[in-house]
């Protein structure tokens, strides 16, 4: 048995109103072993967006809906209109965006591919990109929406470990390279204890780091082309966030905010950084422990039924 750190099937439940002062979280506060929804980024967002004018908003990769309509109470409060992109949408979550937009907010789908998408939708004043995560991908998104008229404010999942600097492809055939791509454990340590520690990806390049490799990578080639006036700033989660604008096409209070915010998070980066790995450590022994309890109970099993056949 792998041990499921990506849904882990715990009941939902509340932390103790002890542990909510202290920890300084909500209520709801979601029981998952790893928060890998863009929306958990809400308060960030929140403050990101406060005070700019955005009249369409597209989300890349809807996944469950759990962003989707988060997007659609922002986009109630703006007055703009929401665009959702994906490859294949869950019916679930088709029905959980049409009930949450109500008839208030206009909501268009687009069940294709995000390049397919992104050069007809405009103008484009907010983004959420988190469909596939890798170089090939988000470099053709980045392109597409540099073309487009819009404040062009770019949200992005995926800038972090491990997608930073490997490619990691839900479908690789739709990629040039396809037969790069593997399903096994990642580590963020180094090589010599790959072999022991890791955590389970499907379809992920067969190396980390050089050229064209990752979505940061992609992130940081587009801006040595494109030029310093599109901004960037990250969060070092398991996955990473981060937010990229133009300054160009905002207006010079907007930049500023958007600018201002990055610095303000400066100081607890290092100590997010650090209690992240903590936790990624964590899950990767979790995985471990997973691993090594499925050998013995198979190891028993084997014992058991031969032991049974000689008696
Ligand atoms: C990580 S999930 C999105 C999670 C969601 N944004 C959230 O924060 O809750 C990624 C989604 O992207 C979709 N996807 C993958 N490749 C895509 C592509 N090239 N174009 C559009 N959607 C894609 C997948 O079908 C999947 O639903």
């Amino acid at each position: 048995m792998k041990i499921n750190w990506m849904n882990p099937h715990l009941s939902p439940s509340s932390l103790s109103e002890g542990a909510r002062e202290s920890l300084g979280v909500g209520p709801s506060f979601p029981f998952t072993l790893n928060a890998f929804s863009m929306a958990h980024y809400a308060s960030i967002i929140e403050r990101a967006l406060a005070g700019l004018s955005i009249k369409r908003i597209v989300e890349v990769g809807v996944f469950q809906g759990d962003l989707s309509v988060y997007i659609l109470d922002l986009a109630r409060k703006a007055g703009a209109a929401v665009d959702f992109i994906d490859v294949a949408f869950k019916p679930e979550a088709r029905a959980r965006i049409a009930g949450a937009a109500g008839a208030d907010v206009s909501v268009t789908f687009h069940e294709c591919a995000s390049v397919e998408a992104l050069g007809r939708i405009e103008p484009v004043d907010l983004l959420f990109l988190d469909g596939d995560h890798n170089y090939e991908t988000v470099a053709m998104e980045l392109d597409l929406i540099a073309a487009q008229p819009g404040k062009r404010i770019l949200l992005m999942h995926d800038v972090g470990w491990p997608c930073g600097r490997r490619d990691i492809a839900y479908e690789p055939n739709r990629l040039s390279d396809p037969a790069n791509y593997d399903t096994g454990e990642l580590t963020p340590f180094s090589e010599e204890v790959l072999k022991e520690f890791g955590l389970p990806f499907s379809g992920a390049k067969r190396w980390e780091g050089g050229a064209r490799n990752g979505v940061l990578t992609a992130i940081e080639d587009f801006r040595a082309e494109r030029g310093e006036h599109w901004r960037y700033w990250s969060i070092p989660l398991f996955f990473g966030f981060g937010v990229m604008w133009d300054g160009n096409s905002v207006t010079a209070e907007e930049d500023a905010h958007l600018t201002n915010l990055g610095a303000s998070l400066d100081a607890a980066i290092p100590l997010m950084a650090v209690a992240e790995l903590n936790r990624l450590m964590l899950l990767i022994k979790l995985n471990n422990a997973g691993l090594i309890w499925k050998r013995q109970r198979d190891r028993i099993r084997d014992l058991e039924a031969r032991w049974s056949s000689q008696t």
